[in-house]
């Protein structure tokens, strides 16, 4: 299976992907890496993925006239390297119509709290200032609502009296890692099953 990632910052989401494929080798895995985009330049994330010897893409909001022509060149972009399943891992902007046309239905997202808790682009510090005691990360299919997608796994993250913002992402991004190298990897093996809003994955 061909795996097309998408990011917007560090990229240790990636990086354990990339990891995890060259401890057991893509056959194993069941899918490679091959390339990597961003919604801006300049990134760890992307030079993860040059150092990884990748081909890597960005595609800029503020270069197009349009969030729709954005769209349709960031779909483009995915499209031509020909991915069985793309993967939003941290990437920070929500896609559109064409690009939903084109990818959905294998298009997942990591996302750091246990949706439908805390969407958005503050889950972390949501939960946090909610008082949550244990909060977690999910990995869901992109469906056209923000983090409303079919829920694929869900890790449980402790949440603690000291924690901070970062002290808690941190310690979510170690389970969200591990869920999201075992998610793909099944999914790119196996396939998944869907009904209604329930995924089987096997
Ligand atoms: C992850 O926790 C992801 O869920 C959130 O941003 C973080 C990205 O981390 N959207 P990284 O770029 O993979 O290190």
């Amino acid at each position: 299976r061909r795996l097309v990632v998408l990011v917007s910052g560090s990229g240790t989401n990636l990086q354990a992907l990339l990891d995890a494929i060259d401890e057991v080798g893509a056959e194993a895995y069941g899918a490679e890496i091959v390339a990597v985009g961003a919604d801006r330049g300049g990134i760890e994330g992307l030079a993860r993925a040059e150092r990884a010897g990748l081909p890597t893409f960005v595609v800029r909001v503020k270069d197009y006239t349009t969030r729709e022509e954005w769209d349709a060149a960031l779909a483009e972009a995915v499209a031509a390297h020909e991915p069985d399943l793309v993967v939003s891992a941290g990437f920070m902007k929500i896609v559109g119509k064409e690009f939903l046309a084109r990818f959905g239905g294998r298009f997942v997202n990591t996302h750091p709290a246990l949706l439908p808790s805390f969407p958005g682009t503050h889950g972390v510090r949501d939960a946090l200032a909610y008082g949550a005691k244990v909060t977690g990360c999910t990995v869901h299919f992109v469906d056209d609502g923000v983090d409303t997608g079919p829920i694929i796994a869900q890790g449980v993250v402790e949440v603690r009296d000291e924690d901070d913002e970062s002290a808690l992402h941190e310690r979510i991004k170690e389970v969200e890692r591990r869920l999201l190298v075992d998610v793909v990897g099944r999914i790119a093996r196996n396939g998944y099953r869907i009904e209604g809003r329930k995924v089987v994955i096997q």
